[in-house]
Parts: structure tokens; C-alpha cells; sequence
């Protein structure tokens, strides 16, 4: 986290395995299906409260770049209100959600120790108490297009961590100290980026990676975002608010 901002994790369990391919299988159905039956599922700007479906055009991650990203994508933020999505998408979508939760609590205590704080120190700021509030994590289930150059452009993720299945497949490329764009290949694992979070509360100790999506064939990937808890309260550039409210400013700029 230090030097890349950014780790490997081995293969993982065989049930986070299973869960992972019945969410890619049930996310090929889904995206193959006539736009107007999945605008049904939209339920607002990407990055509302009901997660949901966002088309394609929607989406600059990069709004320096004048471009849209070719991808359509969607989201679920929460594991047990669900009956609003698509049920078949819901199903593994919850299943993999609960896996990758499993995971952050994980990766949280192990953060804790590296920053010789208390064990549950950051579980306590992803997950809430009392459960009304929202939690930090959110399952992007996103379709790209096939193209050519750069697929999703540079950008430094908002929150805690971006737990990404890679599968072996190319695509995802880091920034390293150098200034240079590297590949991040693994044969069969997650990769685990840190986010702006860290770098700031370890005043940029732990690197928050400016990374990118490079070109190719049609693929889907679900990076799973953790975060604070919405009503962690955070202070940037001086302001106080809301870790909901600094998320929801930063997802409106990149849906403009
Ligand atoms: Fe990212």
C-alpha cells in the first residue's frame, strides 16, 4: 500500500469462486436483454441510494477526457433490500455481495494492525450501528464495450478499498511511482486498490493509485467498493460532511 497502493490476493475460496461465476453468468443474460426492459431497473443517477442500472453515454469516469465510457453497468448497494432489482441478477448478485463483505472485514482488521490501531477500529467506520444507517460498499457489475485505447480513464478511486476479480485477464493498469502505466497481471485473483480514504487519513502514506482500463474485446468485471458508513462524518479540503454526501458530490462529477 505503501510503495503501489495496491495488493494481490490469491485464489480464493471455492464458494467465493462458485458465487462469482453464477453472478457472471446471470450478468451476461441480463445485459444481453432489450434496452427497455433494463431501463426498467434505472432508479436514478448512477450512484443513487437503490443502486440499479445505468446505460450506456452515461458514464465519464475521467471528465478531463471529453469522452464517455463505452460501458453499461449495475449496481447493488445493500444485500438485504433487494426486492426492487431483477431477480435473477439479485439472487448471485447478494450471494457474491456477502462474500465480498466477508472480505472487507478481512482486509479492515488487517488494516488496523498495519496502522497499529484498535482491531475493529475500521470495521466500525464501514459498517453500521445501528444497521439504518447505510454501509460503505457497493457490487458495480459493469459490461464494456469492445474498443480500442483506453477503455475507462484515469482516475484515483473515492473510497476505501476496490476489490476486483481479475480472473487473469488484462486489462486494469496501475500508475506506478515512476509516472509510467504498468499491466497488473495475476493469474487467478483479486487485485485490492486503495482509495482516497487511505491517503488521507495516513497523509499519503498508503498510495491512493491513479489507475486506468486499457482497450480490448467485450468483457464484464465487478469491482466491490468499500467505503465509510454514509454517515462517517469526513473533513476535505477543510469542510466538514458526511462520507454519503463527499461520495454522491464525487459520483455526480464523474456523470455529468
Ligand atoms: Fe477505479
Amino acid at each position: 500500500m505503501i510503495k503501489y497502493g495496491f495488493v494481490k490476493l490469491a485464489y480464493p475460496k471455492p464458494e467465493t469462486h462458485d458465487s462469482l461465476s453464477a453472478l457472471l453468468r446471470a450478468a451476461d443474460v441480463f445485459f444481453s436483454k432489450p434496452q427497455q426492459f433494463k431501463d426498467q431497473y434505472t432508479f436514478g443517477d448512477y450512484g443513487n441510494d437503490k443502486g440499479g442500472y445505468t446505460s450506456i453515454g452515461v458514464e465519464s469516469v475521467n471528465p478531463n477526457s471529453g469522452k464517455k465510457d463505452s460501458v453499461q453497468n449495475y449496481v447493488f448497494r445493500d444485500d438485504s433490500v433487494v426486492d426492487h432489482h431483477n431477480p435473477e441478477l439479485a439472487k448471485p448478485a447478494v450471494a457474491y455481495f456477502r462474500e465480498m463483505a466477508r472480505l472487507t472485514r478481512c482486509l479492515n482488521s488487517l488494516s488496523s494492525l498495519a496502522l497499529d490501531l484498535p482491531l475493529q477500529k475500521f470495521n466500525e467506520v464501514t459498517f453500521p450501528s445501528p444497521p439504518s444507517d447505510k454501509n460503505g460498499l457497493a457490487l458495480r457489475i459493469a459490461k464494456y464495450e469492445p474498443v480500442e485505447g483506453i477503455r475507462y480513464g484515469e482516475h484515483t478511486d473515492y473510497q476505501m478499498f476496490t476489490i476486483l476479480y481479475t480472473g487473469g485477464e488484462e486489462g486494469l493498469q496501475v500508475q506506478l511511482p515512476s509516472g509510467e502505466f504498468e499491466d497488473v497481471t495475476f493469474e487467478d485473483g483479486f487485485v485490492v486498490n486503495a482509495g482516497d480514504f487511505w491517503a488521507g487519513i495516513t497523509n499519503g502514506r498508503w498510495r491512493s493509485v491513479t489507475h486506468r482500463v486499457k482497450g480490448g474485446g467485450a468483457r464484464i468485471a465487478v469491482p466491490f467498493f468499500t467505503g465509510p458508513r454514509g454517515s462517517w462524518r469526513v473533513t476535505v479540503g477543510g469542510e466538514e460532511l458526511t462520507a454519503g454526501e463527499w461520495l454522491a458530490r464525487r459520483l455526480a462529477k464523474s456523470n455529468k
